[in-house]
């Protein structure tokens, strides 16, 4: 490799100076350099237009902006786009600091998950329960790769999904999706809550409410219960034993909410995934056992045990209902979000708000949300 050059250097024009040669080299070497370190610091704080893949310059000579004060550790990435496989990410998101506190002022972010096919419906009425909160969440979409979203540059949603795989319903895909995007919202430090949320999910209560409500919990909100019967027991396998005995496992909702410790052991974990990978297939739907019995098992005593999303599951089958226009007549929301006077536990009292969101609405009711937004969530 080092030879054509030489030979280059040796085999001077007699008019043109070795020397001459040589520096000319160098400065041309120099501007070109320049130039890519160049790009690559305007490109990487200048707002990404679109959430596509753009192909990053491969060399990047930042490290000296990088290295320079503590702001470039904890600024948040200026895009959420990465060429990191799973292994990767999963490795670069458990890093976790050994020193208690922060040396800077951190203001605790919610990060909001969501776990799409395609297009956010209810986007709009989202954008007005965020709109003056900035500060305070961030958001991340997971849908199919396929999927190419068209917000507004305005939307808090613009350029805010990350990379994503295919992910089947009941399907080890469906977890190793949710672990994506806690591992993609884990890169910001700070993000402390993580909530997970569907296509069909709204908010319903405001965003004051529901930040304090999250953050002044001492329990993350994982649904996490034992229940006998085919549908919970039932599907256990005892080729999971002794890893996990029938007595350790739990179902609960896939729509939950986590603190940062708990994101990390779940982005951390193999030994239960290897385990839940192999025999909870099919009918055992993993994405309801695998989250709830390992954190169950790893730390009972951060859970709640319940979820803070809403849903009617009154009217049988294997799905729950889901409300169009119609059914969002006077009191459809008092009944949900107070469900009885201190119905729900909270922080070891009890408490009459038990949900902050709710599930499944069409696409068609989204006009009645927005209209009546004040009078049924209070923004
Ligand atoms: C990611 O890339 C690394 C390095 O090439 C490889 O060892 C690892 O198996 C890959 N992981 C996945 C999930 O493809
Ligand atoms: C949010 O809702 C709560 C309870 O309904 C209310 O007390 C509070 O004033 C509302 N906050 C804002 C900023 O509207
Ligand atoms: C949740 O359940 C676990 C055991 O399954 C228990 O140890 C823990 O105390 C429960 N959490 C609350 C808040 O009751």
């Amino acid at each position: 490799m080092q030879i054509p050059p030489l030979k280059m250097i040796n085999q001077p024009n007699k008019s043109f100076p070795p020397k001459l040669f040589l520096i000319l080299l160098l400065l041309g070497g120099f501007i070109a350099f320049s130039y890519i370190g160049t790009y690559t610091y305007t490109s990487r704080y200048t707002t990404i237009h679109s959430s596509v893949p753009i192909s990053q310059p491969r060399f990047q000579f930042k490290c000296f902006q990088e290295l320079k004060n503590l702001g470039s550790w904890i600024r948040p990435p200026s895009t959420l786009w990465h060429e990191m496989n799973d292994t990767e990410l999963f490795w670069r998101a458990s890093f976790v600091p050994k020193i208690e506190g922060y040396p800077f002022k951190r203001t605790p972010k919610i990060a909001f998950m969501f776990l799409t096919r395609g297009p956010l419906p209810m986007a709009p009425l989202w954008e007005k329960f965020f709109k003056g909160y900035d500060n305070l969440y961030s958001i991340y979409i997971h849908s199919l790769p396929s999927y190419r979203p068209k917000f507004q540059r305005s939307s808090p949603f613009y350029g805010r999904q990350i990379p994503s795989q295919v992910a089947e319903w009941g399907m080890m895909s469906m977890c190793d999706a949710e672990r994506r995007l806690l591992a993609n919202a884990l890169l910001d430090f700070s993000n402390e809550y993580f909530v997970l949320l569907s296509e069909a999910c709204i908010p319903i209560r405001n965003f004051t409410t529901v930040y304090n409500y999250i953050t002044g919990s001492l329990y993350s909100f994982m649904g996490s219960f034992d229940e006998p019967g085919p549908f919970g027991r039932g599907r256990y396998s005892f080729k999971m034993w002794p890893l996990i005995k029938r007595s350790q496992w739990r179902k609960g909702s896939q729509w939950f909410e986590i603190n940062r410790q708990l994101a990390v052991d779940v982005i951390k974990d193999s030994k239960y995934y290897s385990t839940f990978e192999k025999f909870c297939r099919g009918d055992c739907y993993v994405d309801e056992h695998y989250f709830p019995t390992m954190l169950t098992m790893q730390s009972p005593h951060q859970l709640a045990n319940r979820s803070l999303t809403w849903v009617d599951w009154s009217r049988g089958g294997p799905h729950p209902a889901t409300f169009g226009p119609y059914d969002l007549r006077d009191g459809f929301f008092d009944r949900i979000v107070f469900g009885g006077k201190n119905t729900c536990a909270y922080n070891d009292g009890r408490t009459d708000l038990c949900y902050l969101f709710a599930r499944k609405f069409a696409p068609g009711a989204l006009d009645r949300l927005m209209e009546n937004s004040f009078d049924f969530f209070g923004f």
